[in-house]
């Protein structure tokens, strides 16, 4: 048939259909599964919002319970060998040990694998609950050296706060109920880099655990879910130079942006493939949740600051990265830590493309215009590289 020649990227191209979520580039409205993703993020649980994206419905009061009970219970049963696995990772960029778990995962439960509807969805679940499990073991193993379990009888966000925090002492709800929003917003958005590579791994039929492996490979670079670490990085290193210089970071921002600029370095959390002019959906949730815990209003005095410069110099808004890098530091979480966080959301939305793509596959494969040379000969050895 035809081939159509696109913009490299795929900037702007169509690929597929989805029901699970998408950007209504026109609006700036982002929908899950119909619904307002601002409406999910303020008003969901989390386990609302994964029987949301699994089954395409909110759940009733009893499908609810039994999304909760499934969750917990899979985030109590991380099988003991993996703990022993990931004993011995080097303190390297944490999400490496996603990939790594993650690929265990798929190792242990091979056998008991398969395309069945009712098996893919047991899988799906388990490997949501677990993935923050095998992020924060692994953490605090390369660390300390110490292993720091889940507790299935708290609520999913509240006990990833809590082993990010090694584990002691019960956490505030007010901070475990911001992280469990920020876990929701991030659940999905369209057919982003990490999603459609999950997409891409589903088509080739291969299973649920190695497509989220892949997902989490993508979602570590710098220009997608890495930007969250980037970003928090050059507030506080901005904040060490407006100290040095007795300022408030306030008045400091500006000029610490426009020297990015001249550089032509890249400002992290700003800028999307999608949001050119509208700002992220998803902030006006973060701002709330920001101002509600220590040290808010001083925050979003900046990142207000740096988005009208952005917008002055550029036109280029936000994402939603600027704001979770300000409140993963308000609620102590250590930066590396961050993108994890965003895959402990994520996962949720990778999952539910592996499935819908499964349950219509036709393997994503594109072509490409071959612009190299051709018909050249071989030549032995003797009459090569003579120069
Ligand atoms: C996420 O896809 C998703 O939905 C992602 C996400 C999700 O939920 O999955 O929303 C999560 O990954 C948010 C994005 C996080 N990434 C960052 O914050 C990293 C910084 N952002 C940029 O790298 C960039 O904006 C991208 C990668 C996000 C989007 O890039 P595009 O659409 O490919 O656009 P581009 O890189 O071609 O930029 C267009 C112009 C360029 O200028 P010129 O080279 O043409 O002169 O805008 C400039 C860029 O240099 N530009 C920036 C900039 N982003 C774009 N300049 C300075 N700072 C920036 N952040």
């Amino acid at each position: 048939g035809e081939f159509a020649v696109v913009p490299r990227g795929l900037q702007n191209v169509v690929v597929d259909e989805t029901r699970i979520s998408g950007i209504d580039i026109k609006t700036g409205r982002t929908y899950y599964r119909g619904y307002d993703i601002e409406d999910i993020g303020r008003h969901a649980s989390f386990y609302e919002a994964v029987h949301l994206f699994l089954y395409g419905e909110l759940p009733c009061e009893e499908e609810l319970k039994e999304t909760r009970r499934a969750i917990d219970k899979y985030r109590g049963r991380v099988p003991e060998k993996l703990f022993d696995a990931l004993r011995y990772v080097p303190a390297t960029h944490p999400m490496y040990y996603g990939v790594y778990g993650v690929s265990l995962l798929g190792q242990y439960y091979a056998p008991d694998w398969s395309l069945d509807r009712d098996s893919m969805y047991d899988h799906a679940l388990r490997v949501v609950a677990q993935l923050p499990v095998i992020f924060l073991a692994a953490w605090w193993l390369s660390r300390e050296g110490r292993l720091v379990r889940p507790d299935p009888g708290l609520s999913h966000a509240e006990d990833i706060l809590r082993m990010i925090r090694g584990g002691e002492g019960p956490v505030g709800e007010r901070e475990w109920r911001a992280l469990e929003a920020s876990l929701i917003l991030y659940m999905d958005h369209g057919f982003n880099a990490s999603t459609f590579t999950v997409r891409v791994i589903a088509s080739t039929l291969s299973d649920i655990y190695s497509a989220v492996a892949g997902g989490l490979a993508a979602l570590k670079g710098p220009l997608h879910g890495g930007a969250n670490e980037a970003a928090m990085t050059m507030l506080l290193d901005a904040k060490r130079r407006a100290e040095e210089r007795g300022v408030s970071l306030e008045d400091y921002i500006e000029e610490y942006i426009l020297e990015k600029l001249r550089r032509r370095e890249k400002v992290m959390g700003f800028g999307h493939r999608l949001y050119k002019t509208k700002r992220d959906p998803r902030i006006p949730v973060l701002e709330d949740l920001i101002a509600g815990l220590p040290g808010g209003e001083g925050w979003l005095r900046v990142l207000r600051r740096a988005e009208e410069v952005m917008w002055r110099e550029k036109r280029i808004p936000p994402n939603m990265d600027f704001y979770t890098a300000v409140l993963y530091h308000q609620l102590g979480i250590p930066i590396p830590l961050y993108t994890p966080i965003f895959a402990m959301g994520r996962v949720a939305g990778w999952v539910s493309h592996y499935i819908e793509q499964v349950s219509n596959n036709k393997l994503i494969r594109p072509s490409e215009l071959y612009v190299g040379e051709k018909g050249l000969a071989y030549k032995p050895l003797p009459e090569r590289c003579r120069r």
